[in-house]
C-alpha cells in the first residue's frame, strides 16, 4: 500500500520550500530523468498546438523552478519546433547558491543547456534555438541523421552527438548526458519522447501539474508510443493552488 502523500496548499509554501519539494536526489550517481509536464484535466497536452493555453501562475512558477534545478533541458524536437525553443533564462544568483548548498544550479550562475533530441536533425539553424543568447544547444540525434544537417546544426553553434543509429536510446541519451557531466536531467517532453523514454524504463519522476479546465478537441495527452509501458509510480506530493491547479509529482518506487 501506498504512503498518502503530502497535500499541501501552494499559500504555506516559500520558495525555499518548493525548491526543497522538488530537489534531485543528493548527488545523483548517474542521469535522474525527471519529465514535465501540464495537462488540462481532461487529458489534453496543449490548445492549438502550444502548451502555454494551459499554463497557470503556479504551473509557471514550477516550470521555472524545475528549471533552476536543472543541469540540463531535454527536449523533443516536435516541441522544440512548435513551441520555438530558445535557450533557458535562470536566475544566476540563484543557480549559484543552489550550487554552494549541494543541489545543483551551476558555480558561475550559468542557465541550464538545451538539448534537443531528433532523429533526422530537421532543426532550422536560423531559428531561436541557435540564435538566442545563451548556452550552446546540444542536439542529441543519429548515426542515420543526413551528413550535411549535422554540419548545417554544428556550423550554426550546435553541439552534435549521435545518440543511437536511428533514434535516440535512453541508453545513448543518458551515456551522452553522463559525459557532459549531466545529472539533473529536465526533460520538456513532448508525448512522442516521453512516450520513448516510459517504454525504455528509463523515467525516474513525472511532475506533472493539473491545470483546472477542459478542452476535448483532438488534442494529445501527455505520453504517446505504439507500445504500452504499465509503470507503476508513487506519489511524493500534491500542492493545490487557490485557483484549482494541482501540481503533483510522482516518483518511480525503485529509485526511492
Ligand atoms: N503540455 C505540456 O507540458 C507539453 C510539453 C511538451 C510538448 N507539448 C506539446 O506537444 C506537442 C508536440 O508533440 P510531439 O509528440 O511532436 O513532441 P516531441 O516528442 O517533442 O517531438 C517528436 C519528435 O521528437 C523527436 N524524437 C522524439 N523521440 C525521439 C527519439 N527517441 N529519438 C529520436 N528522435 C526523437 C523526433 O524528431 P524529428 O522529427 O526531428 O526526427 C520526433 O518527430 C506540441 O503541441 C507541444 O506544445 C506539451
Amino acid at each position: 500500500m501506498q504512503r498518502m502523500p503530502n497535500a499541501i496548499q501552494l499559500t504555506e509554501l516559500t520558495h525555499d520550500d518548493l525548491l526543497a519539494l522538488y530537489a534531485y536526489p543528493a548527488g545523483p550517481a548517474e542521469p535522474w530523468i525527471r519529465v514535465n509536464f501540464v495537462s488540462s484535466i481532461d487529458g489534453a497536452v496543449s490548445v492549438d498546438g502550444r502548451s502555454g493555453g494551459l499554463g497557470t501562475p503556479a504551473d509557471k512558477k514550477v516550470f521555472r523552478i524545475l528549471r533552476d534545478l536543472a543541469d540540463v533541458v531535454v527536449v523533443g524536437a516536435g516541441t522544440a519546433r512548435a513551441e520555438n525553443y530558445g535557450a533557458a533564462h535562470t536566475d544566476s544568483q540563484l543557480r549559484i547558491r543552489l550550487h554552494h548548498h549541494g543541489f545543483g544550479g551551476d558555480a558561475a550562475g550559468a542557465p541550464p543547456r538545451i538539448a534537443v533530441v531528433t532523429a533526422t536533425a530537421t532543426l532550422d539553424p536560423s531559428s531561436r534555438l541557435f540564435t538566442d543568447t545563451g548556452a550552446r544547444p546540444i542536439i542529441l540525434t543519429t548515426a542515420a541523421a543526413p551528413e550535411d544537417r549535422k554540419a548545417a546544426l554544428t556550423a550554426a553553434g550546435g553541439q552534435v552527438i549521435e545518440a543511437g543509429d536511428t533514434s535516440v536510446t535512453a541508453g545513448g541519451l543518458r551515456k551522452a548526458l553522463e559525459e557532459l557531466g549531466m545529472r539533473r536531467v529536465l526533460c520538456e517532453g513532448g508525448p512522442a519522447l516521453f512516450g520513448d523514454l516510459i517504454v525504455a524504463e528509463a523515467v525516474d519522476e513525472l511532475c506533472l501539474t493539473l491545470s483546472p479546465m477542459l478542452v476535448a478537441g483532438t488534442e494529445r495527452r501527455i505520453a504517446m508510443s505504439p507500445n504500452a509501458m504499465p509503470t507503476p509510480m508513487t506519489c511524493r506530493h500534491l500542492i493545490f493552488d487557490q485557483d484549482g491547479t494541482i501540481l503533483t509529482r510522482w516518483v518511480r518506487p525503485h529509485t526511492l
